[in-house]
């Protein structure tokens, strides 16, 4: 199997980079062989791999669970971290430009952990989530501190159809002065999406302007769905 970061590199960055420019979201198409996400799905039921648990009823966030590995993260988790995060970073700094926020990232992830230490974030934020029938996520932003990297990669590790029904993953933008506009993405098994943390930078007349959009899981309607969450910044 080709190694993780050459699949990485061969994706079509430029068409990722633009639909995400356009609607705030871009498709990485499947990156994850059928073995590896069942690999993955099959990590949730080792608590010793974790380093805690969120009953999303609990807190209100909807209703399911999830769970954010403990360091040191599985290697397949870490080289997708470390791998997208050299692809996306470019972007990122161009992206807080475009949002008129003073800020830049550093080259590679290694160099993002420690700016995310100094600012006293040091626990990692890769999770897996699993839904079952009647599981849902409320539309959220991942945010853990101060420093926030602007993108996110989600990646399916079911098989839409056939492991679960329902269960679209939702992009809700609110623009300003206007009615909110709505994306649902059905995640093949394998495949994943860049989509924004925060803000999305879009061109108006007078330079850019801001939407905030937040994101979330429509109902799984049955069967079971796993999904794997790669956040780059880690929390306080
Ligand atoms: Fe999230």
């Amino acid at each position: 199997m080709v190694k993780i970061s050459e699949r990485i590199a061969a994706l079509r960055w430029e068409d990722v980079l633009a639909s995400l420019w356009g609607s705030g979201y871009g498709r990485l198409g499947t990156l994850l062989t059928a073995e590896e996400c069942g690999d993955l799905s099959a990590l949730y039921g080792q608590p010793e791999l974790f380093r805690s648990r969120i009953d999303m009823a609990r807190y209100r966030f909807g209703r399911g669970e999830y769970q954010y590995f403990a360091w040191p993260l599985p290697a397949l988790v870490g080289e997708l971290r470390a791998g997208l995060y050299r692809h996306l970073a470019p972007a990122a700094n161009e992206w807080m430009a475009a949002l008129g926020f003073d800020q830049t990232f550093p080259a590679s992830q290694d160099g993002f952990q420690r700016k995310c230490a100094a600012s006293g974030q040091t626990r990692p934020t890769p999770l897996l989530l699993r839904y079952r029938a009647g599981d849902f996520n409320c539309l959220h932003q991942d945010l853990y501190g101060e420093v926030v990297f602007p993108f996110q990669v989600v990646f399916g590790l079911s098989k839409p159809r056939e492991d679960y029904d329902g269960g679209e993953f939702l992009l809700v933008e609110q623009q300003p002065r206007a009615q909110s506009a709505g994306h649902a993405l059905l995640l093949e098994r394998g495949e994943g999406v860049v989509i924004t943390t925060r803000y999305r930078p879009v061109r108006g007349k007078k330079g850019f302007y801001r939407t905030n959009v937040r994101h979330g899981v429509s109902p799984v309607r049955a069967g079971e769905r796993y999904t794997l969450g790669i956040v780059f910044h880690d929390a306080a």
